[in-house]
């Protein structure tokens, strides 16, 4: 039997036919209930999301559920793991760990869970930062999880963020992506997936605004 660089994190793991009790079993032999919680909440609101705008409810579910499974593997494992995988480990993803945790986790549910579906694993693997051209289950699975964000309080961007839902589920990840960019000197890194999906974003909307006046 061939051995992955996963396979330590998954020893005595059994995957049902339910998802969600899967997550709940690998997630919670790990010590990881809070991380349950917050995905449980992120698949809901991805859900929510899909419905209101025409997406695909069941694609976003998966990838709402298995988004943050790789908080099993421990931040300080996390860069030989994926050099193991032999992921792609950008410079700001070594400086700054945490952040490659959305690639390990789409790395888990290919291994783990059997997931086949690109789509899937693209909404998982760009859940932190987004990316340039994200579709819109990429774009449901990253608002979801700033919507139910993993911290404590009331994120600071949420009110722009819900407004912005009103016209579209774009201008909502614009929004996030836009409060990154202002944070940008206190943060850590700037993940350049982060920086490419905003200039994307941008420049539809200001496409979108020369549009208009062309036509008004
Ligand atoms: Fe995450
Ligand atoms: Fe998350």
């Amino acid at each position: 039997m061939t051995s992955s660089p996963l396979s330590p994190y998954l020893r005595d793991f059994e995957r049902l036919a339910d998802l969600e009790t899967s997550v709940h079993s690998l997630l919670s032999s790990h010590g990881q209930e809070a991380t349950f919680h917050h995905v449980k909440a992120v698949a809901q609101k991805a859900a929510e999301l899909a419905e209101r705008f025409s997406g695909n409810v069941e694609e976003v579910s998966a990838a709402a559920w298995l988004h943050d499974i790789s908080a099993i593997i421990p931040n300080r494992e996390r860069i030989a793991v994926a050099q193991g995988l032999r992921l792609e480990v950008l410079p700001e993803e070594a400086d700054f760990p945490m952040i490659i945790h959305q690639k390990l986790s789409a790395a888990l549910a290919e291994e783990a869970f059997g997931v086949t579906s690109q789509a899937v694993l693209s909404a998982i693997s760009c859940h932190t930062t987004l990316k340039a051209n994200a579709s819109k289950s990429d774009h449901i699975v990253f608002v979801a999880d700033k919507i139910a964000w993993d911290q404590a309080g009331t994120p600071p961007y949420l009110p722009d963020l819900l407004v912005a839902l009103e016209a579209s589920i774009e201008a909502a990840s614009l929004v996030y992506l836009d409060y990154l960019w202002e944070m940008r000197a206190r943060l850590k890194v700037l993940h350049p997936w982060a920086k490419a999906a905003r200039e994307a974003l941008r420049a539809d909307v200001s496409k979108l605004q020369t549009d208009k006046s062309l036509r008004f």
